[in-house]
């Protein structure tokens, strides 16, 4: 188990007043604080290596590659990948655009299919909207569960690509994504996990369940904002053209003839990477691996089962996902039938908690549950029982505030 409150002290944001009340994080779905050994990798690099990466013969840019490089296989590492299987980029967002605009835009045939879920966030929606393919979505049951009949119906010898998200970031369902990628290999196709909400939470091999392309956030995950990676299967890059060119991603150049683009995972890093948001990611993956995969996931769920409990108690409060923790991440996800998830949200930050409210970028899910908005409190590592009680006490003001 963990110790939470020797995790608490490791993150200096935590000890932050709001509005007079010493600040509950439960906005973590959205991003994640980070830990003093994450500030001080960014610091160390910042004060005494930084210099641009693969482009000097000097000293300090021999020391920035060296970081950048040592910084990609941790990342790789932390997912079960190999070094060159692992491509840098700014968030999840660019990772799944990338997949899209350099492997689909090249490799699908005309008549060849999409199959993505009602669930997704709109990351792992539009890019795929954008290429203008014929695209196919699985329903959910109304408690958010992805409908395996459904996926099964849907998915034909026509699917190119099962494009699916791991751990919903606005019910917390967890999919079951080893069943989808053996069921999507029998007809041929492609996977793609979005693993922006499951990394974190709950730890992921990429050889193991054997997909073609997984996206995660560095900011999601205790690291900083401007990072993230996308995993891409040796093979799948033999199929895939550059996403950007420029700087950084040609072994040759010529003004009257095709250039030649790099080897490897650099064919997809144009231009000066993010160096320190690299190291800084580095670092919050030796930071999970040191608390242990397994032990983060047994106090998420823990700390899940308790705080829907504690907020089926609460009048007039109906949550929304599965009810079931074994198959949803630490997001707990509720609507007040009488009040706006803005207005409570206003409410709870009066009290020094922070959780978020609106649709939270899943306005398709959102339409199919009915909702217009939510409130959404997600936990992390440094949550716990006291978190949920001040949530819990919080919302308890709502109606004598909201009247
Ligand atoms: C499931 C999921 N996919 C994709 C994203 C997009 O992440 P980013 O904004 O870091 O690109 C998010 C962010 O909330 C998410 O939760």
């Amino acid at each position: 188990m963990l110790d939470v409150k020797k995790i608490k002290l490791d993150f200096p944001i935590l000890r932050r007043q709001v509005n007079g009340k010493p600040l509950v994080y439960l906005d973590n779905a959205a991003t994640s604080q980070r830990p003093k050994p994450v500030l001080e990798a960014i610091r160390d690099f910042d004060t005494q290596h930084n210099a641009n990466v693969h482009r000097g013969l000097h000293t300090l840019s021999e020391e920035a590659s060296a970081m950048y490089e040592s910084s990609r296989a941790t990342v790789a590492g932390f997912i079960g990948a190999p070094a060159d299987e692992l491509v840098f980029t700014r968030n999840t967002t660019e990772a799944i655009n990338l997949v899209a605009a350099a492997w689909a835009r090249h490799n699908l045939q005309p008549g060849e299919e999409i199959l993505s879920t009602v669930m997704e966030h709109h990351s792992n929606i539009l890019p795929w909207l954008q290429l203008g393919v014929t695209m196919k979505f699985v329903d959910i049951t109304d408690e958010g569960i992805l409908d395996m009949k459904d996926f099964a119906k849907k998915l034909t010898k026509k699917t190119k690509l099962v494009t699916v998200g791991h751990m919903s970031n606005a019910t917390g369902t967890i999919n079951p994504i080893e069943t989808i990628i053996k069921l999507a290999k029998k007809v041929k196709a492609r996977v793609l996990i979005d693993a922006a909400q499951s990394v974190q939470h709950l730890g992921i091999d990429v050889k193991q369940v054997n997909c073609d392309f997984l996206a995660f956030s560095g900011h999601k995950m205790l690291g900083p904002m401007g990072i993230g990676a996308v995993y891409l299967k040796k093979e799948r890059q033999e199929e895939m053209l550059p996403f950007m060119t420029g700087g950084g991603m040609i072994s040759e150049v010529y003004l009257d003839q095709p250039a030649v683009w790099a080897k490897g995972a650099e064919k997809w890093e144009a231009g000066t990477p993010n160096v320190s948001g690299a190291i800084g990611l580095a670092a919050a993956c030796e930071y999970h691996n040191r608390l242990g995969m397994i032990n983060i996931r047994a106090h998420e769920k823990e700390l899940t089962e308790y705080g829907l409990k504690q907020l089926s108690r609460i009048k007039g409060l109906r949550l929304v996902g599965p009810k079931d923790a074994s198959i949803r991440g630490g997001v707990l996800t509720f609507v007040f039938d009488q009040y706006h998830a803005h207005d409570v949200a206003q409410v709870l930050d009066s009290e020094g908690v922070a959780v978020r409210s609106g649709h939270h970028c899943t306005m398709p899910l959102h339409q199919r549950l009915g909702l217009v908005s939510t409130s959404r409190a997600s936990l992390y590592i440094y949550n716990d029982k006291s978190d949920i009680d001040r949530l819990i006490e919080a919302l308890d003001k709502v109606r004598s505030v909201l009247g």
